[in-house]
């Protein structure tokens, strides 16, 4: 097995260190491009058709033609994970509007994208290690009006992820008129007397593949769930909050603001999504640990 991290870029495997990029690249100059996260185990990648529709989609937001159809998508993908020694990994993938010779704002006429993949081995924590939960903090929303597109412009939530940080929390969860949207990497979820709770789709906000997961697992086990606005006061009146995403399936959040959610430890409703969700991956033949 190779050590060498393989990437792709514009048709073509080759050793990261020789993957090279013009600065001219308007995703470089703009951060005029969009990305996708897709975690991988035991070598297969995970809701893989969820992710390349929400790259199309936020290709088509942002006005690009989708590069390549989802077969392609994922014989590129497949090929790199199995380069990169296949186990668990995560894959970064990423598509920009392509060279731009005089810095015009302005599309070019003739749009050559720039298409970028790459994975790496990840450690996903076993339940035990998640069930430790983490403490998050409230960030003010600094973010433009379009959250809905996984946009490569990513300086307002580094701004937001790095308050949290500095202030000793793992996540900020970022509050817009008193009501909490997501995560600066996450969605949010709570719990009150055994429904589930999330903020409803906008462009307020991302829409976390594992955020629909765990939705999709909810209606299918009949689990009461709701997708509606969470204020500041929901919050500390959850019996449990977690945040989710692709990197990180679910996080038992057990301190907001210095404030004890339910009583500071991960709860059942929690046991019972992570139970859910390590059973599929597992079904798939992969290896979330339990
Ligand atoms: N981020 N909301 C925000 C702002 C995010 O950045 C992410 C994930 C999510 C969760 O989405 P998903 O379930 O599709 O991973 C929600 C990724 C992991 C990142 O930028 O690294």
């Amino acid at each position: 097995m190779t050590t060498q991290t393989i990437a792709f870029l514009n048709d073509a495997f080759l050793p990261i260190e020789e993957a090279h990029l013009s600065p001219l690249d308007r995703g470089f100059t703009f951060g005029d491009g969009v990305y996708e996260v897709i975690p991988v185990y035991n070598g297969r990648s995970f809701c893989l058709d969820a992710h390349l529709d929400r790259l199309n989609q936020s290709l088509n937001s942002i006005r690009m033609q989708p590069p390549y159809s989802h077969e392609k998508w994922t014989h590129i993908l497949d090929t790199l994970v199995k380069k990169n020694g296949a186990g668990d990994q995560w894959i970064y993938v990423q598509v920009t509007r392509g060279i731009e010779p005089k810095r015009e704002h302005q599309f070019p006429t003739q749009v050559i994208p720039t298409i970028f993949a790459v994975s790496y081995p990840k450690v996903y924590l076993t339940k035990a290690e998640q069930a430790k939960g983490i403490r998050v903090t409230a960030v003010t929303d600094i973010r433009w009006k379009l959250c809905h597109i996984k946009t490569a412009s990513r300086l307002a939530y580094v701004l937001m992820n790095q308050e949290a940080k500095e202030a000793g929390f793992d996540e900020g969860i970022i509050m817009n008129t008193g009501y909490a949207l997501e995560g600066t990497i996450s969605n949010l979820f709570i719990v009150r007397h055994g429904v589930i709770y999330t903020p409803p789709k906008s462009t307020q906000l991302l829409h976390g593949i594992t955020r629909d997961y765990i939705l999709g697992l909810a209606e299918q086990h009949k689990i009461p769930y709701r997708e509606s606005k969470i204020s500041e006061r929901d919050l500390l009146k959850a019996d449990e909050m977690w945040i989710t995403a692709s990197t990180r399936p679910i996080s038992p959040v057990i301190e907001f603001n210095g404030h004890t959610i339910g009583n500071g430890k991960a709860g059942p409703m929690w046991d019972r999504l992570w139970d859910l969700y390590a059973g599929q991956v597992n079904n798939l033949s992969m290896s979330v640990s339990n």
